[in-house]
């Protein structure tokens, strides 16, 4: 695996810069999650490789407390090889800056880093070859102390269950010893207006836990 070094702590992998903060020298998370990034690159192992234009690893501060994580790829995250930049991502990061944060405060990722043929719901084997491979030890490196899930998808695969979004939303989760906060999907809030003041409601309790965990 070929690493470039790139300035100070930092690394890059493929022109991207994974950044590390001075004050994080000797914490190994930005190389390690360089190398899983340059491994999704060239990432064979399911069909969703076959079709994809870029694979979309995930984006944001990799030191951060909050990670949103969303279901998979669209057409505009699939050209240019960053999530949620389509109209869902424009909303997404409304949702974000509600709470009075940046994207650049967030890490954002997905269940599958590799569009789905027509914007189909990822397969079971599809999100158990990514997640296990990826999102897994993406979601341990990062560390963050709350995950937002959003929709069926990122929720029903991160809680192991087959409850509805509906249901879940709310409330926190465990995931792993992380918080886990279920809401809406941006692009389902698209097509149903009349739920954002749902995903409002769940977004205010993420911003109270995330003052209360950093005290
Ligand atoms: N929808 C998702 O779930 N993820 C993206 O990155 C874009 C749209």
């Amino acid at each position: 695996m070929e690493l470039e070094k790139g300035f100070g702590a930092d690394f890059v992998v493929k022109g991207r810069a994974v950044e590390a903060t001075p004050e994080k020298k000797g914490d190994d998370r930005a190389r390690n999650l360089a190398i899983l990034e340059e491994a999704a690159s060239t990432c064979i192992k399911c069909r969703l490789s076959e079709s994809r234009t870029r694979v979309v690893f995930g984006t944001g501060n990799i030191y951060t407390d909050l990670m949103f994580i969303g279901e998979g790829p669209g057409y505009e995250e699939d050209q240019q090889g960053l999530p949620f930049v389509g109209r869902a991502g424009q909303l997404l990061t409304k949702i974000i800056e509600a709470i009075e944060l940046t994207r650049q405060d967030v890490y954002i990722a997905n269940i599958v880093k590799c569009r789905p043929p027509d914007n189909r719901t990822p397969r079971q084997d599809e999100i158990f070859a990514c997640t296990t491979d990826y999102l897994k030890h993406q979601i341990a490196w990062i560390r963050p102390k709350i995950i937002c899930a959003l929709g069926n998808v990122a929720v029903q695969n991160l809680l192991h269950t087959d409850k509805g979004i509906s249901t879940l939303r709310g409330h926190f989760h465990d995931y792993d010893g992380i918080k886990l906060m279920p809401t809406f999907h941006p692009a389902y809030l698209l097509r149903n207006p009349g739920d954002k003041g749902k995903c409002w409601q769940d977004m205010k309790k993420v911003r109270a836990m995330l003052d209360e965990v950093k005290g």
